[in-house]
């Protein structure tokens, strides 16, 4: 009954697989192997067009790097006060940036309301030089509040970035859960809708430590690998991570794994509704926001379920992650101990 992280979970067998395949002989060092010129190949296709990629080890560094490609140090960056840029990246953005601002954008249920980040853009351009030029606006899909971007809204913001000649980064962190979610193409929910530059995480969804930045914008890609050796982040064995995406890819796995997770959060929720707990967020990726009373959920925890205390500890909020080996099982099993926690 562990739902207490994606990153919590083991790799993907046949990932772990395919790094023992790439385990054989001598391949050339800093991604010149043959699995990473085969995963530009394999990204491109799966975008519908040339596409420039770069792995890193961490969403951190993905994130901070993409950003960094973006934006001058006089700039800021425009996100949710939800997103993990903001709230759980210890200033690694504003480090790799060397010095950018980030500037959080109201909206709900973890997403930035456009007539909000017009508004932002105003704010910032009325006092210039007094307040940072706006540099990008980075969205996280699927959010930290487990709910998802429609392409519409995702079309809406990229309008107005357009009209303020700023670019549009995705944490995609939970990429594939927001994919499988709305049941569009990887280029429907990217470029085609606007997105300059993605953070594509395959970590959560059963890699290890295994990201990539993703240009559509071949603009913002031409330095990019200076940012990327001088960050640490261009590993000299990179087949190993390069091996991690194509496995990750073949065969469809990335969805597969992303569908099962979503599929147990919406079960999970189910489990919760029949039990009169209030759901706090839709429900639309992998992960399920609830509010519990306290006691009930040291009961719970007690008990062995795990899972994430969220916002103030007053607010008695938690978040519940499935993943893509959660199974009908635990959640048979973590809903009878629901059951008994609320009745005693
Ligand atoms: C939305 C989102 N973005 C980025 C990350 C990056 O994670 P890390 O640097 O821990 O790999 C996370 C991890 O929890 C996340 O939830």
């Amino acid at each position: 009954m562990n739902f207490s992280s994606d990153n919590t979970t083991p790799m993907s067998p046949s990932i772990l697989t395919a790094i023992g395949e790439a385990n054989k002989g001598f391949q050339s060092s800093y991604g010149s192997d043959d699995y990473s010129s085969q995963l530009q190949e394999a990204f491109s296709t799966l975008f519908e067009r040339e596409v420039h990629v770069f792995l890193t080890n961490t969403g951190t560094a993905a994130n901070s790097l993409a950003l960094s490609a973006l934006v001058r140090p006089y700039e800021s960056i425009l996100c949710s006060q939800e997103a993990h840029v903001f709230t759980d990246e210890c200033g690694a953005p504003e480090l790799y940036t060397g010095g950018s601002q980030l500037i959080t954008v109201d909206g709900a249920f973890g997403k930035i309301n456009p007539k909000a980040l017009e508004r932002q853009i105003e704010i910032s351009e009325a006092i210039r030089p007094h307040k940072q030029k706006p540099g990008c606006v980075s969205i996280t899909q699927a959010t930290e509040a487990g709910t998802v971007y429609s392409v519409e809204e995702i079309q809406t913001i990229a309008q107005c970035c357009r009209e303020h000649n700023l670019p549009l980064h995705m944490d995609g962190a939970r990429f594939a859960n927001a994919l499988v979610s709305l049941g569009v193409s990887p280029s429907e929910l990217t470029w085609k809708s606007g997105v300059d530059v993605l953070t594509f995480g395959a970590t959560k969804n059963g890699a290890m430590c295994a990201e990539a930045v993703i240009f559509f914008n071949p603009t913002y890609a031409e330095d990019f690998d200076y940012l990327h050796k001088r960050s640490g982040q261009l590993m000299s064995k990179m087949r190993f991570f390069s091996c991690q995406f194509l496995a990750y890819l073949e065969n469809d796995l990335w969805i597969e794994n992303a569908q099962h997770a979503n599929a147990m959060a919406i079960s999970l929720a189910s489990a919760f509704n029949r039990n009169q707990t209030p759901i706090i967020n839709p429900v639309q990726a992998n992960e399920v926001f609830v509010s519990l009373p306290a006691k009930v959920a040291s009961y719970l925890e007690e008990q062995g379920a795990g899972f994430y205390s969220w916002g103030h500890v007053d607010e008695c909020m938690y978040r519940f992650v499935t993943t893509w080996c959660t199974t009908e099982k635990e959640i048979i099993a973590f809903e009878s101990l629901l059951e008994k926690a609320l009745k005693s």
